[in-house]
C-alpha cells in the first residue's frame, strides 16, 4: 500500500478508508473483528500501520478505518470473557432474521444454554449497546486510533447498533432506533477532543427521509437510495434534489465492496457511461467516496465457484477482485481473489491522456475550483442533466443517443463543464 501512496496523492486523493485491517478469523472477511486494538498479521504490524499513516500524510492523503462497533467476532476475547457485552435471550423471543442466513437472527449457545443474537453470521454476536461498559469500550478504541492518528471511521451497520430494549417483533425494533443517534453524539465528543476533529461516515442504509436524521449526529452519511437508483435521469435528479433541500454535506458513491461496480451495475461494461457516472459522482456538491478500480470504470470480474470466498448469497467477490496495476499481472504473486480481466488497469491507463484515470484526475482538479458553489438544476432536453455549481455549469447526456443542450451536440453519455 505504502507503494502505491504516490500514485493515489497524483490524482488528488484525500483521504483513503480501509474496509477492517484487525485480526479476524475473515468469517466475513474482517468484518468479524477479534480484537480491535490490534493489525491482522496478514497486513502486518502496528509499526506497519503508523508507518502508512506517516507515509500517506506526507502525500496530503488522510487515513480512514472502519469500525465495525455492531458485532464482534465470536473468537473475539469478549464473547468468552463478558458475556453481558452480547445480546442475550433465554428463548427465541422474535421473528428477526439474520442477513446472511435468512433463518432466525438468534443462535443456542450450548455452553451458556441461552440464545444470542447475530443479526449477521453466527460468528458475528451482536453487541449489546445498552451495556454502559460497551459503549466505554468503544470510546477507548476510537481514541486508540485517533492517538495513532487516525482521521475518519467508516462506521459499519451504523443504522443497526441498538436494538429495541424489549426486543418486539419486527424489522423495525432491530434497527434504525432513535436511541442510536445517542452514541453518534457521544463519539462525536470523543472526536473533539482532537484538531482536526476525525470525521464519522456512517454506513446508514435507510430510506431517503430517514437519512437527513442521521446527518444531525453524523459528518457523512452513505446515501444507498442513489447507489441503489437505475442510472437515469428521472431517478436520480429527484434524490439529488431532495439531498439538496435537507442535507448539509451529501456525500455520493456508486460502488463499493458490497455492491456490484458501478461499471458494471451502472454502466454495463460501457466505458463511455461509467464516465457519466463518475462526472456525477464528482460535480455533485458534496464528498465522493471512490471505491478501488471505479477510476479505471474496471468491471466485476467473473469468479468460479471454486474460488469463491464470500459467505452472502450472491457471493460478493465479483466486486471484490484486486486493482490491477499492470496489464501483464506481473505484480500479482497469489491474489486472494483471482483476476481475469486486466484489460483496464493502472499502468496502461496513466499512460493514455484520453483514459478513464485521465478524465478521473481531471475532474477531481477541477472539481476543486466550485467545490464550495451551490448546486442549481439548469432546464434542459429531455435525458440531459445539467446543473449550475455557481458559475460553471455542468452537462451529462444521460442517454445513449446524441443530444442537444443549447445549441451543443452531445455524444452518447458524454459529459460537458461549461
Ligand atoms: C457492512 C459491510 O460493508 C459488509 O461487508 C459486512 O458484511 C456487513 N456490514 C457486516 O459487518
Amino acid at each position: 500500500m505504502r507503494a502505491h501512496l504516490a500514485h493515489l496523492a497524483s490524482l488528488g486523493v484525500d483521504a483513503l478508508w480501509l474496509s477492517p485491517v484487525h485480526p479476524s478469523p475473515n468469517v466475513d472477511w474482517g468484518y468479524d473483528v477479534a480484537d480491535y486494538r490490534e493489525v491482522h498479521s496478514d497486513y502486518g504490524t502496528l509499526a506497519d500501520y503508523d508507518a502508512l499513516v506517516a507515509e500517506a500524510r506526507g502525500h496530503g492523503i488522510e487515513l480512514w478505518l472502519d469500525l465495525v462497533p455492531n458485532h464482534t467476532s465470536d473468537k473475539h476475547a469478549w464473547f468468552s470473557e463478558r458475556p453481558e457485552y452480547y445480546v442475550w435471550s433465554d428463548d427465541v423471543p422474535n421473528d428477526w432474521k439474520s442477513v446472511f442466513t435468512g433463518g432466525s437472527a438468534w443462535e443456542y449457545d450450548d455452553d451458556r444454554k441461552r440464545y444470542y443474537l447475530h443479526q449477521f453470521a453466527p460468528g458475528q454476536p451482536d453487541l449489546n449497546w445498552w451495556n454502559p461498559d460497551v459503549r466505554d469500550e468503544f470510546d477507548d478504541i476510537l481514541r486508540f486510533w485517533f492517538d495513532r492518528g487516525v482521521r475518519g471511521v467508516r462506521i459499519d451497520v451504523a443504522h443497526g447498533l441498538i436494538k429495541d430494549r424489549e426486543l418486539r417483533d419486527g424489522v423495525r425494533y432491530m434497527r434504525d432506533r432513535p436511541e442510536v443517534h445517542e452514541i453518534f453524539e457521544r463519539w462525536q465528543t470523543v472526536a473533539r477532543e482532537y484538531e482536526p476533529k476525525p470525521t464519522l461516515m456512517g454506513e446508514t442504509y435507510v430510506e431517503l427521509p430517514k437519512l437527513a436524521a442521521y446527518e444531525q449526529h453524523l459528518d457523512l452519511v452513505q446515501n444507498f437510495p442513489f447507489l441503489n437508483a437505475d442510472f437515469e435521469v428521472d431517478e436520480l435528479l429527484p434524490i439529488v434534489e431532495t439531498v439538496e433541500r435537507s442535507f448539509r454535506a451529501p456525500l455520493w458513491f456508486g460502488s463499493n465492496h458490497d455492491h456490484s461496480r458501478l461499471a458494471t451495475r451502472w454502466a454495463g461494461g460501457d466505458e463511455r457511461k461509467a464516465r457519466a457516472a463518475l462526472f456525477l459522482l464528482l460535480t455533485l456538491r458534496g464528498t465522493t467516496v471512490l471505491y478501488q478500480g471505479d477510476e479505471l470504470a474496471l468491471t466485476d470480474d467473473a469468479v468460479s465457484a471454486s474460488r469463491v470466498l464470500d459467505l452472502a448469497e450472491p457471493p460478493r467477490d465479483p466486486e471484490r477482485t484486486p486493482l490491477p496495476w499492470t496489464a501483464s499481472g506481473e505484480e500479482r504473486h497469489e491474489p486472494w481473489l483471482p483476476l481475469s480481466d486486466t484489460s483496464r488497469n493502472v499502468e496502461s491507463q496513466r499512460a493514455d491522456p484520453a483514459s478513464t484515470l485521465a478524465f478521473v484526475r481531471d475532474l477531481i482538479a477541477r472539481r476543486k475550483q466550485f467545490a464550495a458553489e451551490p448546486y442549481r438544476t439548469l432546464r434542459s432536453a429531455k435525458g440531459v442533466w445539467a446543473y449550475a455549481r455557481g458559475a460553471t455549469t455542468c452537462v451529462v447526456n444521460m442517454t445513449p443517443d446524441t443530444a442537444v443542450h443549447e445549441g451543443r451536440t452531445l455524444a452518447p453519455w458524454e459529459t460537458l463543464i461549461l
